[in-house]
């Protein structure tokens, strides 16, 4: 077999130049020809490089993938390589039933396969709505082929009424006004229409950029990659450069492994409290750490970067949205932020093949109104507060979302107690909010229950509710709420979720019934149901569990092997497969 640049065959060219098994070569170089490669191509020794596309019609937040990698290919042949694109199973996070996070591990179980069973040196990660980046980073983690990832981008600033109106957040803010009568169905559509601006993710600091910033800081992308808006040219560009590099990282044999480290992951959680980034960006992250074997918990939010304040000022928590993150200098203007603190890691290795810290020299916000700096931040406390109690042994809050008053309230009295309105599930609560005889006042934590993995099925973001009209009437806009499923990383609703062990899996959230005395006890991290261990038994004794309708094979599937959120929703036994083009050698001959 021919090397490249060194004595490490590449394993491409054991499907396509293997002298011990000519006939299976024909056999495997024959078809790859049909659209006009030809064999002398194949043959080069050049690295080939997947580029892994997220984008179809049925992807709309990552379709510009589609066009973005002709630059990525412009980018791998000018560097060296040969580019092969494939599609990735669809993630689209609004579109998808019941949930896309069902679909997150068949993405990545599919993407394992292709990673490992195909000839492929390298890989472009196209990444962008929600589930795609972890589905991507999970996979590239499983089989660490060398992978760089290329983010899609945000959408372009939308406005409603000159003001910025952010996606995600407009619905929620609309269906308020929609609630309380101030505004009609066709104004609620027109203000929802405009946040969809351009090509791109959610431009909000949803999951869409707190992930993709998250990929930056792990040293994933290029620099500077998550906040450039999709339709910049500094996007197409950016595809380019990550192309090119690609084939650089598979010379140098620059793995996943060596740049997701420990610290990595700890730059990852620093980032993600400094953006006030989703809530879902602990299961995701925590779920790529488990892939690529770095025991990262729950509690290591808390520890991390329960301390970092707000340094981003973008929706949900704050002013700002995709384009003027952009403009302010993006992930590289944070980790700068963060560094010149002392938050970071700065010898952390990344795709450049240098550390984050070189990779950002220089690189210091050019608008405070957007980052700040380290000392002058926009909040106190930008990550999660992590709970646990006799209802669920883990559970978060996101500080940066809750309201002045709120926030009052939550750091002023030592514990809250609240009356408990329990729904059975979402659709239970949207069939009884108006109910009267609930008599739900700001008293109240509302629950729901039956919104986790196994129930839903995939976790579903149902944990934001709101009030009952008549509390939106009186300008009550947000109360307390509780519940096993997970919520938009673009609301704004002081929710206690995530919780694990969900109902379905045994957890208390299963007995709790409407009317139970509920306390938050901040400075304790507990939440506790008035309850004694006894009479939680008794009522375990006396609990029919819903039934579980399998509507698809894969629910079925999901369902048997998929984990609670607080170790990343993963399968669990999919996580014992680690570096595995190293640890499983070749996959057999197909003939
Ligand atoms: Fe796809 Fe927000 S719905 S990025
Ligand atoms: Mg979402």
């Amino acid at each position: 077999m021919t090397t490249v640049d060194g004595p490490r065959p590449l394993r491409s060219q054991q499907w396509w130049d293997n002298p011990a098994h000519p006939d299976m070569t024909a056999l495997y170089l024959e078809r790859y020809l049909n659209f006009g490669l030809t064999g002398a191509e194949l043959q080069s020794g050049r690295p080939i490089i997947g580029i892994a596309q997220t984008g179809s019609d049925l992807v709309p937040c990552n379709r510009h993938h589609l066009a973005l990698a002709d630059r990525v290919r412009a980018g791998v042949r000018d560097a060296g390589g040969i580019p092969l694109e494939f599609p990735v199973h669809p993630l689209q996070e609004t579109g998808k039933r019941p949930t896309a996070a069902l679909d997150r591990n068949l993405a990545y179980l599919g993407l394992v396969e292709i990673l490992y069973g195909y000839p492929l040196d390298g890989v472009v990660l196209t990444t962008g709505c929600d589930k795609t980046t972890p589905a991507c980073l999970m996979a590239a983690a499983t089989v660490n082929l060398p992978a760089i990832v290329l983010s899609g981008g945000p959408m372009l600033n939308g406005y409603v009424d000159g003001r910025r109106a952010g996606s995600g957040l407009i619905i929620w803010q609309s269906r308020r006004l929609l609630a309380a009568g101030k505004i009609d169905y066709a104004e609620f559509m027109d203000r929802v229409s405009r946040s969809a601006t351009s090509t791109g993710h959610c431009n909000t600091m949803g999951t869409a950029l707190s992930m993709n910033s998250i990929a930056e800081a792990l040293g994933m992308t290029l620099p500077g990659c998550a906040a450039i808006p999709a339709p910049y040219r500094e996007r197409a560009q950016i595809a380019y450069d990550t192309g090119y590099r690609a084939v650089g990282l598979v010379r140098e044999n620059l793995t996943p492994k060596a740049i997701m480290t420990r610290e990595a992951f700890e730059n990852a959680i620093v980032v993600a409290s400094a953006i006030a980034g989703s809530t879902n960006c602990p299961i995701h992250v925590n779920a790529i750490a488990r892939h690529v074997g770095v025991d990262l918990r729950n509690s290591d939010w808390e520890s991390v970067g329960g301390s970092v304040p707000i340094l981003a000022n973008c929706a949900p928590a704050g002013d700002y949205l995709g384009e003027d993150f952009y403009h302010a200098g993006g992930v590289p203007a944070v980790l700068h932020a963060l560094l010149s603190a002392g938050r970071l890691h700065a010898d952390a290795m990344t795709v450049t093949g240098r550390t984050i810290g070189e990779n950002i020299a220089g690189a210091a916000s050019t608008n405070p109104d957007v980052i700040a700096d380290y000392d002058k931040p926009f909040g106190p406390r930008g990550g999660v507060l992590v709970l646990h109690g006799n209802v669920f042994s883990s559970g978060m809050m996101k500080m940066s979302v809750i309201t002045e008053e709120l926030h009052a309230r939550y750091l002023t009295s030592p514990a809250l107690t609240w009356r408990a309105v329990v729904f059975d599930s979402p659709e239970d609560y949207h069939r009884r909010i108006d109910d009267p005889t609930l008599d739900i006042d700001e008293d109240c934590i509302l629950v729901v229950r039956n919104s986790g993995n196994i129930a839903y099925p995939g976790s579903a973001e149902v944990v934001n509710m709101q009030p009952p009209t008549e509390l939106i009437m009186r300008g009550i806009e947000a109360i307390p709420t509780l519940g096993d499923g997970r919520q938009s990383g673009t609301a704004d609703a002081p929710s206690i979720l995530n919780i694990s062990p969900e109902a379905a899996v045994g957890g208390n959230i299963a007995i709790l019934r409407t009317g139970d005395r509920i306390t938050l006890d901040i400075p304790n991290h507990r939440l506790d149901v008035d309850l004694t261990d006894e009479e939680i038994a008794e009522r375990w004794r006396e609990y029919e569990p819903p039934p579980l309708d399998h509507q698809t094979p894969w629910q079925e599937l999901f369902r048997r092997y998929t984990g609670q959120m607080d170790t990343g929703s993963c399968l669990d036994f999919a996580t014992a497969y680690q570096d595995i083009v190293v640890t499983k050698g070749m996959p057999r001959d197909s003939h």
